[in-house]
């Protein structure tokens, strides 16, 4: 990872920490702006941050955090050395409700810097508000999740289930959203092991 990208990806976090784009700015405590490694390899997206992590600044911490980590880690991935994590909105929307198309405009040049800037051969598109940010589709992410698309900057795109879809249905049986979880990092790691 070339430290010009960190540097860059910093100034971006610099610019977030200010800004006031939208009015979840009155609300936060802080700014969620990524997680993980700037690894350019693997990034995932999800959708914004919640009461946990307004309180820690880090994406993916609270509950559907940890059965992240366990999913990643399943196939060998760890935070700490193989994944760069953010969200759509990088501020929490109050009571975790969807976020509004407004902040998710205001949003964008801070999500799209980081993608520009990193520039991942894979993304992973983690639950529904993810995937809207990036595929025009009416199609569910029950239709979506496993497949590869074309993502910016010659990446490939994944569409997941979000880990919070997965906590609500605790069933592992084969054809359970767990089971497709499962297939669909295995994938993950498949491809991944196969970049140069
Ligand atoms: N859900 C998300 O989509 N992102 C987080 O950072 C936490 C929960």
């Amino acid at each position: 990872m070339e430290d010009n990208i960190s540097d860059k990806l910093e100034l971006v976090r610099q610019k977030c920490l200010h800004c006031n784009k939208c009015s979840l700015c009155q609300t936060r405590t802080n700014i969620v702006f990524s997680g993980g490694v700037p690894n350019p390899k693997l990034m995932l997206i999800g959708e914004a941050p919640g009461y946990y992590e307004d309180q820690k600044g880090v994406p993916f911490v609270g509950k559907a955090g940890q059965l992240l980590d366990k999913i990643l880690g399943c196939v060998g991935f760890s935070r700490e050395r193989d994944i760069y994590i953010c969200n759509t909105l990088k501020c929490r929307p109050p009571e975790n409700r969807d976020p509004l198309p407004e902040e998710k405009a205001a949003c964008r040049e801070y999500l799209d810097a980081q993608v520009e800037l990193l520039k991942p051969r894979i993304i992973l598109l983690c639950g529904r508000v993810a995937v809207n940010s990036f595929i025009d589709t009416k199609l569910g992410i029950t239709k979506l999740r496993g497949k590869w698309f074309e993502g910016p900057y010659y990446s490939k795109m994944m569409p997941i289930f979000h880990p919070s879809y997965l906590l609500r249905n605790d069933s592992r049986e084969k054809g359970s959203p767990k089971w497709q979880m499962w297939q669909d990092i295995k994938e993950v790691r498949r491809v991944y092991d196969q970049l140069s």
